[in-house]
């Protein structure tokens, strides 16, 4: 997909419920990719502590460089996004700072756009943010920001509960900092895991109506299976149950984007379903082919400036500083081959050892992301 012709801020849409395992980081992931597969150049951030959409995509343990960082003002997103094997999707990974340092985030958390300026230099189509189960700190600043807020709920007996109060912390949050948070609706996940799961799903549709999504993601084990391969299940799966649903629910939430009529959520026209679908099972057979093939120890596809942070145990007044300005000489795209083929290709050429089991492809290609520079490769520097 050509960049853009004139840069704009990024569609910023943060996937929260205060109710935690929900799947808002299989949510988050999983849209993430097939908005790619979809043709738009996306910057998935992951906000949680845990680190979970980080890990989802190899990169373990946590870098030194990500989201907080970013956020803080310590680095620039351009500069620090890691690249993924899907070349135009592109993480902001958690990190241990963001970690030890969240109590930080409460500065950020009070600062209007302040998230969206600091990811204005991406060039991105669309921000995915994987935000944790709580209205901490680190939520507050992806909803100060967000354009939209999409609600992953897994219909169990506490779901109708923990929908109603993140609701009211979302309204909440729209009257008093963020006036144009939009919702960009409820997503039912795993569903058909639960006994009493329809009859809370019935109940849940009843009251939110049209907010909640026709698609619901079903349960289904390949879900786990990809998270132990470190994909989506919509790489590993994209005809099975949840994998197909995720692309259901991808071409929901831009039909949902559009129906807002807000110029700031408008996007260029998606790829057709079946050819986001050929994207999809093209990928599939590329990590697949890793999977079967890949060495044992490998060069990672992916890394990010090994800079670190200066821990600080108080807070000066200007520490989150000015928004910068949009950086005018961002770093020239990379050439086509991408890291995850140069690596496979370097190990296999060296002759290393096959290994198997899941897990393998983050094993050997998610080298921790502080190993090596990288420089991001966005589509459309402005
Ligand atoms: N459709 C599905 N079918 C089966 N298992 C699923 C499905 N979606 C998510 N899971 C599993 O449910 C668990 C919770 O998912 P996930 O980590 O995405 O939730 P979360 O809301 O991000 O959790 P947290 O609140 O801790 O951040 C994970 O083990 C995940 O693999
Ligand atoms: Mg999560």
């Amino acid at each position: 997909m050509p960049p853009p012709p004139t840069p704009r801020p990024p569609v910023m849409v943060a996937v929260f419920n205060q109710k935690g395992g929900v799947a808002k980081t299989t949510t988050s992931c999983n849209l993430a990719v097939c908005l790619r597969a979809f043709g738009y150049h996306v910057l998935l951030v992951d906000l949680d502590t845990q680190g979970n959409a980080t890990g989802s995509f190899g990169f373990t343990p946590l870098p030194a460089t990500g989201s907080f960082e970013v956020i803080t003002g310590r680095a620039k997103a351009a500069d620090i996004a890691l690249d993924t094997p899907y070349p135009g999707l592109w993480l902001l990974p958690a990190t241990t700072s963001l970690r030890d340092d969240t109590h930080m985030l409460a500065h950020a958390g009070r600062r209007r756009g302040l998230l969206e300026a600091r990811l204005a230099d991406t060039g991105v189509d669309v921000v995915i943010v994987d935000c944790p189960p709580a209205l901490a700190a680190a939520t507050a600043t992806a909803l100060a920001s967000a354009s939209v807020v999409l609600l992953p709920v897994r219909p169990d007996p506490f779901a109708h509960e923990g929908l109603v109060n993140t609701w009211y912390e979302i309204k909440r949050f729209r009257e008093t900092i963020n006036g144009r948070l939009g919702v960009a609706g409820i997503l039912m996940t795993m569903s058909g895991s639960e006994p009493a799961g329809d009859d809370v799903a019935r109940v849940i549709r009843a009251e939110f109506g049209d907010h909640v999504y026709a698609t619901e993601i079903a349960t289904d084990p390949k879900v786990a299976e990809a998270a132990g391969m470190a994909l989506p299940v919509a790489v590993l799966d994209p005809d099975g149950p949840a994998g197909r649903a995720y692309v259901d629910a991808t071409r929901e939430l831009l039909f949902r984007l559009a129906r807002h009529e807000r110029p700031d959520l408008l996007l260029p026209e998606p790829l057709a379903v079946e050819t986001a679908l050929n994207q999809l099972r093209e990928w599939r057979a590329t990590t697949h082919a890793a999977l079967l093939r890949v060495p044992g120890r490998g060069d990672g596809w992916a890394g990010t400036g090994a800079d670190g942070h200066e821990d600080a145990d108080t807070v000066p007044d200007d520490y989150f500083g000015p928004v910068p300005a949009t950086d005018p000489s961002p770093p020239p795209p990379r050439p086509g081959l991408g890291r995850m083929a140069a690596a496979l290709l370097a190990g296999l050429l060296a002759g290393m050892a096959i290994e198997a089991g899941t897990g393998i492809l983050s094993g050997i290609l998610g080298r921790s992301a502080g190993d090596a520079a990288v420089r991001y490769t966005g589509p459309n520097p402005p």
